[in-house]
């Protein structure tokens, strides 16, 4: 079942004189349950595109088609609710609230949302243990690795139950030891909660962990299986 597809998604940008073509006509499909690893060379349109797909910017033509909906006709406050509930980032820098412990950096997105947190302490709980910090629910960003600020984030992506995580070089900042995990992580979601992923690597170690790799070259989707 298709949960997410694009067509023919064209971005451009417009810097004084000289016109930046990112994308050129991409059509792909995610479908429920898929892990998709994204990959290209620097400057392919591979944070462009997710960022289109997250609905962070809008195309210059095309479209993106996320759990039926038309990103592009939706008004702000649709769009906004969209992105708290339906999707799930994660990016390169772990960007969590330093003031936050882990739980309640991982609850924030529910806060956000208008939920009352003391509803969620189970499913926080559930998260941490997913993601193996069940023992530094109170730690604060600084008191933990670079990788286990990651796992943190993906608990934190995952608390909405989100349609769709995009991440964006999720591994990219960490050793391969803590890249490795943050990967066995988010393929474990994938198993055990089919939850559908699409990510943006370099690595071709990570791409290992996707089911299906898409392929980007100047734009282009240049191999889609
Ligand atoms: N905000 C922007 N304004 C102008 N040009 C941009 C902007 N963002 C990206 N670009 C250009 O669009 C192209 C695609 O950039 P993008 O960031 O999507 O590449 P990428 O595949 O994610 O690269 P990397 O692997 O280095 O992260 C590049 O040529 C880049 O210079
Ligand atoms: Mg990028």
């Amino acid at each position: 079942m298709s949960i997410l597809h694009t067509t023919q998604l064209n971005k451009e940008y417009q810097m004084g004189e000289v016109t930046v073509h990112a994308l050129r006509g991409v059509d792909f499909v995610v479908n429920k349950g898929e892990f998709i690893a994204i990959m290209g060379a620097s400057g392919s349109g591979k944070s462009t595109l997710l960022h289109l797909l997250g609905g962070l910017d809008s195309p210059s033509d095309g479209e993106v088609t996320l759990a039926g909906k038309h990103l592009a006709q939706l008004n702000d406050n649709d769009l906004t609710i969209i992105r708290r509930r339906e999707i799930g980032f994660i990016f390169q820098f772990f960007n969590l609230l330093p003031t936050l412990s882990a739980a309640e950096n991982i609850a924030l997105p529910l806060l956000i949302d208008g939920k009352r947190i003391e509803d969620y302490s189970a499913k926080v709980d559930e998260l941490l243990t997913l993601v193996g910090l069940a023992d530094r629910k109170n730690h604060r960003p600084h008191q933990l690795s670079g990788g286990q600020q990651q796992r943190v984030a993906i608990a934190r992506a995952l608390v909405t139950d989100p349609t769709i995580i995009l991440a964006d070089e999720p591994t990219g900042n960490l050793d391969s030891a803590s890249g490795g995990e943050i990967l066995k992580i988010l393929r474990r979601a994938c198993n055990e909660k089919e939850q559908t992923i699409v990510m943006v690597t370099h690595d071709n170690q990570a791409a290992q962990y996707a089911d299906r790799v898409i392929r980007l070259k100047d734009g282009r989707v240049d191999y889609n299986p």
